[in-house]
């Protein structure tokens, strides 16, 4: 009906952030249409769960677990996050202290809701998570972006977070290891910016869903430094460690009052995670598998493919990243901006990979390339790639092509 007043949240939800997604949709259209493309623009991982996980939750559904569950999740299951928790982290939690989510996506947000007020200030780095954007708008905190220092392969800034507190700032939202830009932060780093949070009194939410995909370098979890605990709460999934992205299963893990708050609020929110699900959850924390162990080997050689190829070609250059699934490539050496190299790959060669300027000015320049395809698939779109800077006419020279 027309002439219905909708809450003023909906203005905040209604952002059209189509615009960065809209070379991949583009991209998605052809290959459905049966053009050869190859996608690099999202990090939806080939990999399949375990079956011995998928077992566990067939089980569980035979087995009558499919009643309502415990809303917070399920002793067994927090338990158990809190032993991964304490394994990944060094910080010791008890189940008290952890909530699961329906993944860690919801886990921001509540997290987000129960922090901090409407005008509060979050200070969020940048380029960012693209779904950052609504995790912190939407309850109506401001987001305060701070660049990664682009210069030095987007390092941690811890100066320029502390430049960034005003009296309204609540919270710093960390991402380490970080999408996009697969930097991980280092201790000193770390150190540094729990100084400032002390300092200014602030929480801090880090999101360490790529913490069990570092290549060479520790992953180190704020909350685990002094001082620390009683202001951060970390969120974490199966998504990655586990490719069950489609399952749905995150947590928060921090301080015992938060963990009290997100219950009540999932009480009316999500009224908890499947009883089977949580039971595949379990069954995921408490086994090794084969399948993630060649996973990750797998991100590490493919990893390894992109970055020396794109090194070796001129007018491209990456970082390689210490973390995570995806390679930041500098693009500007070829006269191109980000969004003008990316279209004019999609059309000059089937390959889509995603700009970022979008995602913080810092990244400007740079394209993401996912690695999230079969090593084949991979090796055919740096051929194109390279085919495509080639056939640049002058690299630096060149007018946009989208
Ligand atoms: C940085 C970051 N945080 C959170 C998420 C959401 O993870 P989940 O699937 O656990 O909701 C993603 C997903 O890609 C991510 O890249």
């Amino acid at each position: 009906m027309e002439g219905m007043r909708y809450a003023a949240l909906t203005r905040r939800l209604d952002v059209d952030s189509s615009h960065v997604w809209e070379i991949h949709y583009q991209a998605r259209r052809r290959l459905d249409a049966g053009e050869d493309v190859i996608l690099l623009g999202v990090g939806d991982p080939d990999f399949e769960t375990p079956s011995a996980i998928v077992d566990a939750a067939e089980r569980s559904m035979r087995g009558g677990r499919t009643g309502y569950a415990a809303t917070e999740g399920e002793l067994p299951l927090r338990e158990a996050i809190a032993r991964h928790h304490e394994r990944l982290t060094t910080q010791r939690v008890d189940a008290e202290q952890v909530v699961v989510f329906t993944g860690a996506q919801n886990a921001l947000f509540a997290c987000v809701l129960c922090l901090v007020d409407p005008g509060d200030e979050i200070i969020v780095c940048e380029p960012r998570y693209v779904t950052y954007d609504g995790v912190v708008e939407t309850p109506g905190a401001v987001r305060v972006g701070v660049p990664l220092a682009a210069a030095e392969g987007f390092r941690f800034d811890p100066d320029a977070i502390g430049r960034a507190v005003t009296p309204r700032t609540r919270a710093i939202l960390l991402n380490t290891p970080h999408n996009p830009t697969g930097r991980v932060a280092s201790r000193e780093e770390l150190n540094a910016i729990a100084a400032v949070a002390k300092r200014n009194d602030l929480w801090v939410i880090s999101d360490e869903v790529y913490a069990s995909l570092t290549y060479d370098v520790e992953h180190v979890s704020i909350a685990s430094l002094p001082g620390m605990a009683e202001r951060t709460v970390t969120v974490n999934s199966l998504s990655k460690s586990h490719a069950m992205q489609g399952w749905r299963i995150g947590w928060a893990a921090g301080p015992r009052p938060l963990a009290r708050h997100l219950t009540n609020l999932i009480l009316g929110m999500v009224f908890g995670v499947a009883q089977f699900t949580q039971d595949a959850g379990l069954f995921a924390l408490t086994r090794e598998f084969e399948e993630l162990e060649s996973m990750r080997r797998a991100y590490r050689a493919r990893r390894a493919l992109v970055c020396e190829r794109i090194n070796a070609c001129p007018g491209l250059a990456c970082a390689w990243p210490q973390g995570g699934m995806f390679v930041m490539v500098d693009v500007r050496g070829t006269g191109l901006d980000d969004s003008e190299f990316a279209w004019g790959l999609l059309e000059a060669e089937g390959v889509s990979v995603l700009p970022t300027a979008t995602f913080g000015e810092s990244a400007a320049g740079h394209v993401r390339v996912s690695l999230t395809v079969p090593d084949s698939d991979l090796a055919r779109a740096c051929e194109r790639i390279e085919r495509y800077v080639h056939g640049l006419a002058s690299p630096r020279g060149r007018t946009g092509t989208a």
